[in-house]
């Protein structure tokens, strides 16, 4: 029996460059781990059984979990190895809100695979897990790699930004609210295709990849300037998430007012939303923002969390 603790994600900066033929988008991302985990905890079953149970009522325990998508793509991927061991159970310990923004659900794979690798004597190395995890969704190789890192292509290349700078979030998400990633995209495909640069070849696509490496943001980043990461906060999807859910873009008006002369350095939805974080440098400035959030907003359909960032995306528990 082992257990790993899986980090949400933050995005700091995603931008949509155009459509890719295999359907999905050429994004450009910076992705930044934040210090709020599930529990993943994977016990060997002497039978071939996968069996996922969560504390969780939206998350779903069947086929559709990511978390058993990954075991079956272990097991068609290594199928001496499942002969050999037998199956699983996962059982999870949600804490990330779902459909959310924060890569829950591809945290959960990542660690499963983790967890698989390890259970499993499968001797795949971090690149590896990345590829695998690439085969279920487009966050999962992030997951590995952890801290605060620019991804692009679909999502699924991901490399490093040397240091995570010590900051700490507040999120807020309704609970009762979730945004379907797929809809997400296809939404902003349908209004904003005509701005789509042409993506060319290779060459150009590593050209954009350089601005990004280049950008005010990966700058304030590597020299660990809080100010200037707060204002160059980006997120395209916002353009057709906020006007779909008046609440979410009310949201972040009230935590954007709550920040200023709190220490709030900026304020961004997250991947697809619904969530919204606002960056402080203090944990004790998010912990007053998140107090002074709570007192205009009483519904408690919304969950608020204050988080630091932190290098990790992935952690076996001692
Ligand atoms: O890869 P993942 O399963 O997380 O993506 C969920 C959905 O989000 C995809 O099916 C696709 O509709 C959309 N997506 C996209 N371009 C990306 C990543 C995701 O269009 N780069």
């Amino acid at each position: 029996m082992l257990t790993i603790l899986a980090n949400a994600k933050i995005n700091l900066y995603l931008e949509i460059v155009g459509d890719r033929p295999d359907g999905f988008h050429e994004l450009v991302m910076v992705m930044q781990s934040v210090a709020l985990c599930d529990r993943i905890t994977l016990t060997p079953l002497n039978t071939p059984n996968t069996r996922i149970e969560c504390d969780h009522p939206q998350v779903p325990t069947d086929a559709s979990n990511l978390a058993y998508k990954a075991v079956t793509l272990v097991q068609k991927t290594f199928p001496n190895r499942t002969n050999q061991f037998g199956g699983v159970e996962i059982h999870i310990e949600k804490k990330i809100p779902v459909g959310a923004g924060l890569a829950g659900g591809s945290s959960n794979a990542a660690a499963t695979l983790l967890g698989l690798n390890m259970l499993w004597n499968l001797g795949l190395t971090r690149l590896e897990l990345q590829e695998l995890g690439a085969q279920l969704g487009s966050d999962i190789p992030f997951c590995f790699v952890g801290g605060c890192a620019i991804a692009t292509g679909r999502g699924e290349e991901v490399a490093s930004i040397s240091h995570t700078p010590k900051l700490t979030v507040v999120l807020a998400k309704y609970s009762s609210l979730s945004v379907s990633t797929p809809w997400a995209y296809k939404t902003y495909r349908q209004r904003f295709e005509q701005t789509y640069q042409p993506i060319g070849d290779r060459a150009t696509l590593e050209e954009r990849q350089a601005r990004i490496r280049s950008s005010t943001m990966v700058k304030a980043l590597r020299d660990l300037n809080p100010p200037t990461i707060g204002n160059y906060l980006h997120n395209d999807l916002e353009k057709v998430v906020l006007p779909a859910h008046p609440k979410v873009a009310q949201l972040k008006e009230t935590m954007t007012a709550a920040a200023v002369g709190q220490g709030g350095l900026g304020t961004m939805m997250s991947g697809s939303g619904p969530t919204v974080f606002t960056l402080c440098e203090l944990p004790e400035q998010a912990e007053a923002i998140a107090q002074t959030i709570r007192q205009q907003i009483s519904d408690l359909d919304l969950q608020l969390f204050v988080a630091p960032f932190t290098a990790y995306g992935l952690r076996k528990e001692d």
